[in-house]
Protein backbone atom coordinates (compact mmCIF):
# COMPACT_ATOMS: atom_id res chain seq x y z
CA UNK A 1 0.00 0.00 0.00
CA UNK A 2 2.59 2.65 0.96
CA UNK A 3 4.90 1.34 -1.66
CA UNK A 4 2.23 2.43 -4.71
CA UNK A 5 3.54 5.51 -6.74
CA UNK A 6 6.80 4.62 -5.47
CA UNK A 7 7.51 4.00 -9.13
CA UNK A 8 5.57 5.74 -12.05
CA UNK A 9 5.99 5.50 -15.90
CA UNK A 10 7.24 7.83 -18.19
CA UNK A 11 4.05 8.88 -20.10
CA UNK A 12 2.34 9.17 -16.42
CA UNK A 13 4.90 11.63 -15.38
CA UNK A 14 4.18 13.33 -18.90
CA UNK A 15 0.70 13.44 -17.94
CA UNK A 16 1.13 14.95 -14.86
CA UNK A 17 3.70 17.24 -16.00
CA UNK A 18 0.78 18.46 -18.38
CA UNK A 19 -1.43 18.99 -15.54
CA UNK A 20 0.74 20.87 -13.88
CA UNK A 21 1.61 23.23 -16.40
CA UNK A 22 -2.16 23.77 -17.07
CA UNK A 23 -2.71 24.43 -13.25
CA UNK A 24 0.08 26.69 -13.35
CA UNK A 25 -1.32 28.77 -15.72
CA UNK A 26 -4.58 29.45 -13.79
CA UNK A 27 -3.63 32.25 -12.23
CA UNK A 28 -2.75 34.12 -15.01
CA UNK A 29 -5.82 32.95 -17.12
CA UNK A 30 -8.34 33.97 -14.16
CA UNK A 31 -6.30 37.10 -13.90
CA UNK A 32 -6.73 37.87 -17.72
CA UNK A 33 -10.43 37.03 -18.32
CA UNK A 34 -11.18 39.36 -14.24
CA UNK A 35 -9.14 41.94 -16.79
CA UNK A 36 -11.17 41.94 -19.65
CA UNK A 37 -14.11 41.48 -17.49
CA UNK A 38 -13.28 45.14 -15.52
CA UNK A 39 -13.36 42.68 -12.63
CA UNK A 40 -10.05 44.09 -10.81
CA UNK A 41 -11.80 46.49 -8.20
CA UNK A 42 -11.33 49.66 -7.75
CA UNK A 43 -7.57 49.80 -8.33
CA UNK A 44 -6.72 46.69 -11.04
CA UNK A 45 -2.97 47.64 -11.62
CA UNK A 46 -2.64 47.17 -8.29
CA UNK A 47 -4.43 43.93 -7.87
CA UNK A 48 -2.29 43.02 -10.91
CA UNK A 49 0.86 43.39 -8.85
CA UNK A 50 -0.36 41.85 -5.65
CA UNK A 51 -2.12 38.58 -7.64
CA UNK A 52 1.17 38.41 -9.51
CA UNK A 53 3.12 38.83 -6.34
CA UNK A 54 1.46 36.20 -4.53
CA UNK A 55 1.97 33.79 -7.33
CA UNK A 56 5.45 34.02 -7.75
CA UNK A 57 5.51 33.23 -3.81
CA UNK A 58 3.97 30.03 -4.23
CA UNK A 59 5.54 29.06 -7.06
CA UNK A 60 8.59 29.76 -5.21
CA UNK A 61 7.20 27.62 -2.28
CA UNK A 62 6.88 24.64 -4.00
CA UNK A 63 9.53 24.70 -5.90
CA UNK A 64 11.64 24.15 -2.22
CA UNK A 65 9.11 21.97 -1.60
CA UNK A 66 10.14 19.35 -3.59
CA UNK A 67 13.21 18.43 -2.18
CA UNK A 68 11.80 18.03 1.29
CA UNK A 69 8.62 16.05 0.10
CA UNK A 70 10.94 13.95 -2.26
CA UNK A 71 12.94 12.97 1.09
CA UNK A 72 9.92 12.61 3.10
CA UNK A 73 7.89 9.99 0.65
CA UNK A 74 11.02 8.59 -0.75
CA UNK A 75 9.58 9.36 -4.60
CA UNK A 76 12.27 10.21 -6.55
CA UNK A 77 10.17 11.31 -9.15
CA UNK A 78 8.59 14.35 -7.58
CA UNK A 79 11.69 15.66 -8.28
CA UNK A 80 11.12 15.67 -11.89
CA UNK A 81 8.49 19.23 -11.44
CA UNK A 82 11.28 21.09 -9.48
CA UNK A 83 12.51 23.12 -12.49
CA UNK A 84 8.97 23.54 -13.93
CA UNK A 85 8.29 25.01 -10.68
CA UNK A 86 11.22 27.24 -10.48
CA UNK A 87 10.48 28.52 -13.79
CA UNK A 88 6.89 29.41 -13.05
CA UNK A 89 7.99 31.24 -10.24
CA UNK A 90 10.12 33.57 -12.42
CA UNK A 91 7.15 34.01 -15.25
CA UNK A 92 4.84 35.06 -12.75
CA UNK A 93 8.27 37.21 -10.86
CA UNK A 94 8.59 38.34 -14.68
CA UNK A 95 4.74 39.25 -14.75
CA UNK A 96 5.34 40.87 -11.66
CA UNK A 97 8.28 43.34 -12.24
CA UNK A 98 6.51 44.13 -15.84
CA UNK A 99 3.24 44.97 -14.01
CA UNK A 100 5.72 47.58 -11.46
CA UNK A 101 7.69 48.62 -14.73
CA UNK A 102 5.26 49.40 -17.04
CA UNK A 103 1.46 50.06 -15.54
CA UNK A 104 2.92 51.20 -11.73
CA UNK A 105 5.67 52.85 -12.67
CA UNK A 106 5.22 53.86 -16.32
CA UNK A 107 9.08 53.58 -16.69
CA UNK A 108 10.05 56.26 -14.58
CA UNK A 109 13.27 54.94 -13.92
CA UNK A 110 14.56 57.69 -11.71
CA UNK A 111 11.15 57.23 -9.49
CA UNK A 112 12.07 53.45 -9.60
CA UNK A 113 16.27 53.93 -8.73
CA UNK A 114 14.60 55.77 -5.43
CA UNK A 115 11.75 52.83 -4.79
CA UNK A 116 14.79 50.62 -4.81
CA UNK A 117 17.55 52.41 -3.14
CA UNK A 118 14.94 53.92 -0.59
CA UNK A 119 11.88 51.45 0.46
CA UNK A 120 13.37 48.65 1.67
CA UNK A 121 10.24 46.28 0.68
CA UNK A 122 11.03 47.20 -2.73
CA UNK A 123 14.70 46.50 -2.47
CA UNK A 124 14.29 43.11 -1.09
CA UNK A 125 12.03 42.09 -3.50
CA UNK A 126 14.30 43.70 -6.71
CA UNK A 127 17.34 41.72 -4.92
CA UNK A 128 15.26 38.33 -4.73
CA UNK A 129 14.04 39.03 -8.56
CA UNK A 130 18.08 39.61 -9.86
CA UNK A 131 18.87 36.22 -7.62
CA UNK A 132 16.13 34.42 -9.55
CA UNK A 133 18.01 34.92 -13.21
CA UNK A 134 20.96 33.13 -12.87
CA UNK A 135 18.49 29.95 -11.40
CA UNK A 136 16.52 30.86 -14.77
CA UNK A 137 19.63 31.14 -16.74
CA UNK A 138 21.12 27.51 -15.70
CA UNK A 139 18.00 25.47 -15.16
CA UNK A 140 18.23 23.50 -18.81
CA UNK A 141 20.42 20.13 -18.44
CA UNK A 142 23.33 21.68 -20.54
CA UNK A 143 23.88 24.14 -18.14
CA UNK A 144 23.55 21.43 -15.62
CA UNK A 145 26.84 19.57 -17.14
CA UNK A 146 28.41 22.82 -17.88
CA UNK A 147 28.72 23.95 -14.13
CA UNK A 148 28.93 20.50 -12.86
CA UNK A 149 26.67 18.50 -10.49
CA UNK A 150 28.01 19.82 -7.13
CA UNK A 151 28.33 23.85 -8.54
CA UNK A 152 25.06 23.93 -9.82
CA UNK A 153 23.71 22.10 -6.60
CA UNK A 154 25.19 24.58 -4.68
CA UNK A 155 23.65 27.89 -6.96
CA UNK A 156 20.41 26.00 -7.09
CA UNK A 157 20.23 26.28 -3.26
CA UNK A 158 19.78 30.09 -3.47
CA UNK A 159 15.86 29.02 -3.79
CA UNK A 160 15.69 28.97 0.05
CA UNK A 161 17.48 32.45 0.02
CA UNK A 162 15.32 34.25 -2.67
CA UNK A 163 12.08 32.92 -1.12
CA UNK A 164 12.87 34.27 2.27
CA UNK A 165 13.26 37.17 0.96
CA UNK A 166 9.92 37.29 -0.88
CA UNK A 167 8.89 36.87 2.53
CA UNK A 168 10.39 39.79 4.04
CA UNK A 169 9.48 41.86 0.90
CA UNK A 170 5.97 40.24 1.61
CA UNK A 171 5.98 40.71 5.27
CA UNK A 172 6.62 44.38 4.95
CA UNK A 173 4.34 45.63 2.78
CA UNK A 174 1.79 44.25 4.38
CA UNK A 175 -0.45 46.87 6.64
CA UNK A 176 -2.19 44.84 9.24
CA UNK A 177 -2.71 41.29 8.65
CA UNK A 178 0.41 39.23 8.69
CA UNK A 179 -1.32 35.62 8.73
CA UNK A 180 -0.02 35.50 4.68
CA UNK A 181 3.31 36.04 5.18
CA UNK A 182 3.69 33.82 8.46
CA UNK A 183 2.14 31.07 6.35
CA UNK A 184 4.75 31.28 3.70
CA UNK A 185 7.55 31.79 6.84
CA UNK A 186 6.15 28.57 8.51
CA UNK A 187 6.17 26.61 5.22
CA UNK A 188 10.11 28.25 4.62
CA UNK A 189 11.01 27.03 8.15
CA UNK A 190 9.19 23.66 7.84
CA UNK A 191 11.36 22.74 4.28
CA UNK A 192 14.55 24.24 5.74
CA UNK A 193 14.15 21.45 8.61
CA UNK A 194 13.37 18.69 6.75
CA UNK A 195 16.65 19.15 4.15
CA UNK A 196 18.48 19.98 7.54
CA UNK A 197 17.21 16.91 9.01
CA UNK A 198 18.04 14.79 5.78
CA UNK A 199 21.50 16.09 5.54
CA UNK A 200 22.17 15.26 9.08
CA UNK A 201 21.64 11.51 8.44
CA UNK A 202 23.34 11.67 5.20
CA UNK A 203 26.36 12.58 7.24
CA UNK A 204 25.81 10.01 10.63
CA UNK A 205 25.48 7.51 7.65
CA UNK A 206 28.29 7.94 5.62
CA UNK A 207 30.24 8.40 8.77
CA UNK A 208 28.85 4.70 10.16
C1 LIG B 1 11.07 37.03 -6.08
C2 LIG B 1 10.63 38.27 -6.21
C3 LIG B 1 9.34 38.79 -5.61
C4 LIG B 1 8.38 38.14 -4.87
C5 LIG B 1 8.38 36.70 -4.39
C6 LIG B 1 7.33 39.11 -4.59
C7 LIG B 1 6.19 38.86 -3.86
C8 LIG B 1 5.19 39.76 -3.60
C9 LIG B 1 4.02 39.49 -2.82
C10 LIG B 1 3.69 38.15 -2.16
C11 LIG B 1 3.27 40.62 -2.81
C12 LIG B 1 1.94 40.84 -2.08
C13 LIG B 1 0.81 40.05 -2.67
C14 LIG B 1 -0.49 40.20 -1.90
O1 LIG B 1 -0.74 41.26 -1.33
O2 LIG B 1 -1.25 39.22 -1.91
C15 LIG B 1 3.97 41.64 -3.58
C16 LIG B 1 3.52 42.93 -3.78
C17 LIG B 1 4.28 43.90 -4.36
N1 LIG B 1 5.53 43.76 -4.90
FE1 LIG B 1 6.60 42.05 -5.03
N2 LIG B 1 7.68 40.32 -5.14
C18 LIG B 1 8.90 40.16 -5.78
C19 LIG B 1 9.60 41.12 -6.47
C20 LIG B 1 9.22 42.43 -6.59
C21 LIG B 1 9.93 43.42 -7.34
C22 LIG B 1 11.20 43.17 -8.14
C23 LIG B 1 9.24 44.59 -7.20
C24 LIG B 1 9.55 45.95 -7.75
C25 LIG B 1 10.74 46.37 -8.06
C26 LIG B 1 8.08 44.33 -6.38
C27 LIG B 1 7.12 45.26 -6.02
C28 LIG B 1 5.94 44.99 -5.39
C29 LIG B 1 4.91 45.97 -5.13
C30 LIG B 1 4.96 47.47 -5.48
C31 LIG B 1 3.85 45.29 -4.49
C32 LIG B 1 2.49 45.86 -4.07
C33 LIG B 1 2.61 46.65 -2.81
C34 LIG B 1 1.30 47.23 -2.37
O3 LIG B 1 0.27 46.93 -2.96
O4 LIG B 1 1.32 48.00 -1.43
N3 LIG B 1 8.10 42.99 -6.03
N4 LIG B 1 5.15 41.09 -4.04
Amino acid sequence: MFDRFKRISEPAIVRLKMLVFVLALLPLAKLMVNGLMEHLGANPIERILRRTGFWTLTMLTLTMAVTPLRQLTGRVWIGRFRRMLGLFAFFYGCLHFATYLVLDQFFDWPGILKDITKRPYITVGFSAFVLMMPLAITSTDAMLRRLGGKRWRALHRLVYLITAAGVVHFWWLVKKDISEPLIFAALLALSLTVRAYYARQNRVNSAA
